[in-house]
């Protein structure tokens, strides 16, 4: 197996809302993720819900140190080709012992990146009003471990310090008489004002000014405890006059917060790769369980309603908590926002269908393996071909505004494949007036699948007309063998000079891992077609260069899905 890879990721200073986009979207799709004692809960809680969570904020018994539990914890999660996200508070290269984890992770040739986050040496300061640099005041700042303060041989030039407009200790509180102390005697004006920020950007954070003949005595009386940041120099004075600034991104009082993560679609699509998941999510769509709880309901109505057995309906709505998408108030159960909005019958959004198609493929791998090993004679249909349909519809519905989005359309334009409807709105909102023409190969005039595959466009739609943009829409997971290239052809005949072609689909490419069942479905289709090739992302970039187009590109796009764009010049 291949060993997986760790991220060091920087979460900030405490508030969800400083995370980087980075951060945020790794932890949507790690498998792991390690943080401790100063990562909020609302941080972590951005993790899929299938992700594994591992608190390493408490002494671990058999290694020397916390640290060596860490480090031996990432390497193994690593090579069970995890990917792991190690979040640490503030960034992770600033007294974060990030540098160590890095190395250790190094020395064992475990693949990592680090991802910066917003260090509590200047967000508590700037959290306080206080610039760490300011034209006419403050020219220069560094940041200090106050840990050392009290040792003899401390590597820190406190003369140096002495001389620096801003001074920023981290870890500092329980030192901080002797690093006022040191600085006094090495020429700093005890009238220095100083700062202490308790707890920047949570609820309870706490501003204490005073100045460096003082501090060690307010620190004391006022009661200041860590994590706190403390702060000398001159523009500690500027927190009185730029400290009422209206906040936004303080937490209130009840410790929550204004954020709502917004939940990504492709969690469903991981959780529905996992086993045990995959059959609960199966049968919760099936039976209606997301439909039924868009209002609170009690397990005994809800068993009620579902005619199941009351004991069991209480297991399964237990179990689907744990998946992160109901949540219990009381004797209550109610969707979480995930289920609410893809999961539901009336949402615009639902990904219903799909994510019951990939919820059946999950529960025929076992009989797909028998088919396999039974030489893959007959036919192998899964979830059924009604339900590739749906799948398809599904996914192109959901996904149609941002490919549309990501068009540069103005004329005339073609869909070939899934989701007209919802193509013909994306257009109409975004290129009002641009003629949409649409055909979906694989369903014949009544709508009903063809049972055959793809046929070559018709010559009404071709013609002499030559489109601006010519949209592809999940055919890759829906031909048939040798189908693909006649349609691709088809496509680059259509498209003018200038334009554009354009293709959505869940094929396998190498920079975007599907899940699992996206690639089970996609092989067993293929299987059940006769052994149409697989599509990566270079075969298809090989096949539009020469076809005559340049720029191929390719996006991820919700839904495990991939758009690939490519220009005729
Ligand atoms: C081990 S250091 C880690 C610093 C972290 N890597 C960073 O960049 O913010 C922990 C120290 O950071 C400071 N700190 C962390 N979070 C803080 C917060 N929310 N408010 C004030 N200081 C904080 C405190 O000085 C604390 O003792």
């Amino acid at each position: 197996m291949n060993a997986g890879k760790v991220y060091l990721v920087g979460a900030g200073p405490g508030h969800p809302e400083l995370l980087t986009l980075k951060a945020a979207e790794l932890l949507r799709t790690t498998d792991v993720v390690v943080y401790d004692r100063l990562v909020q809960e609302e941080v972590v809680a951005l993790a899929s819900p299938s992700a594994e969570r591992i608190f390493m904020g408490k002494p671990v018994g058999r290694h020397e140190s916390r640290q060596d539990a860490v480090n031996e914890l990432l390497v193994r999660k690593a090579l069970e080709g995890k990917t792991v996200v190690r979040l640490k508070g503030g960034d992770p290269f600033l007294f974060g012992r990030g540098a160590e984890e890095a190395e250790y992770l190094a020395e064992r040739g475990i693949c990592f990146e680090v991802i910066p986050g917003v260090s509590s040496a200047l967000a508590a300061p700037l959290s306080a009003g206080i610039p760490v640099t300011h034209r006419n005041v403050a020219s220069s700042v560094a940041v200090i471990t106050g840990h050392e303060a009290k040792e003899e041989e401390s590597r820190v030039d406190w003369s140096a310090l002495a001389r620096i407009d801003t001074l920023v200790f981290l870890m500092g509180v329980h030192n901080a008489g002797r690093i006022a102390e040191r600085l006094i005697a090495h020429g700093r004006e005890p009238r220095t004002p100083a700062a202490m920020i308790q707890m920047a950007f949570w609820h309870n954070e706490r501003v204490l000014v005073s100045k460096l003949e003082s501090l060690a005595d307010d620190v004391a009386a006022a009661g200041i405890k860590p994590p706190a940041t403390l702060v000398v120099g001159e523009v500690c004075s500027m927190h009185e006059k730029l400290s009422g600034a209206h906040r936004d991104l303080r937490r209130r009082r009840d410790d929550s917060s204004r954020f709502q993560p917004a939940p990504s679609p492709d969690q469903l699509f991981r959780l529905v790769s996992s086993g045990m998941a995959s059959q609960l999510l199966g049968l919760g769509l099936e039976s209606g369980v997301f439909d039924l709880l868009e209002s609170p309901m009690t397990a005994t109505d809800a068993a009620h309603a579902l005619q199941f057995d009351a004991d069991a309906t209480a297991e399964i709505l237990g179990a689907l908590a744990a998946l992160g998408l109901l949540e219990n108030t009381g004797d209550a159960w109610l969707n979480l926002d995930l289920a609410s909005r893809y999961l539901t019958k009336a949402s615009s959004n639902s990904l219903r269908l799909a994510i019951l198609n990939q919820a059946a493929l999950s529960g025929g791998w076992q009989q797909l393996r028998s088919f396999a090993e039974d030489g893959c004679r007959g036919t192998f249909s899964p979830g059924g071909q009604e339900r590739h349909r749906d799948a398809c519809e599904a996914v192109a519905r959901f996904a149609a505004p941002s490919v549309v989005e990501r068009l540069e359309a103005g004329g005339p334009s073609l869909l070939i494949g899934w989701g007209a409807d919802a193509y013909r709105t994306a257009f109409a909102e975004c290129w009002p007036g641009v003629t949409l023409c649409t055909w979906n190969p694989f369903l014949d005039g009544s709508g009903t699948l063809n049972g055959s595959g793809a046929g070559p466009v018709p010559e009404s739609l071709l013609g002499s007309m030559r489109y601006r943009t010519v949209v592809l829409s999940g055919i890759l997971s829906s031909c048939e063998s040798g189908q693909v290239e006649r349609l691709l052809e088809d496509a680059a005949n259509a498209v003018g000079d200038g334009g554009v072609i354009a293709l959505h689909d869940s094929f396998l490419p190498e920079s975007v891992l599907p899940p699992p069942d996206v690639v089970l479905g996609a092989l067993a289709r293929r299987i059940s077609r006769g052994g149409c090739r697989c599509w990566s992302l270079a075969r298809l970039g090989g096949a539009l260069t020469r076809l005559g187009f340049t720029r191929v590109r390719s996006q991820p796009l919700a839904a495990a899905t991939v758009l690939v764009t490519a220009a005729r010049n």
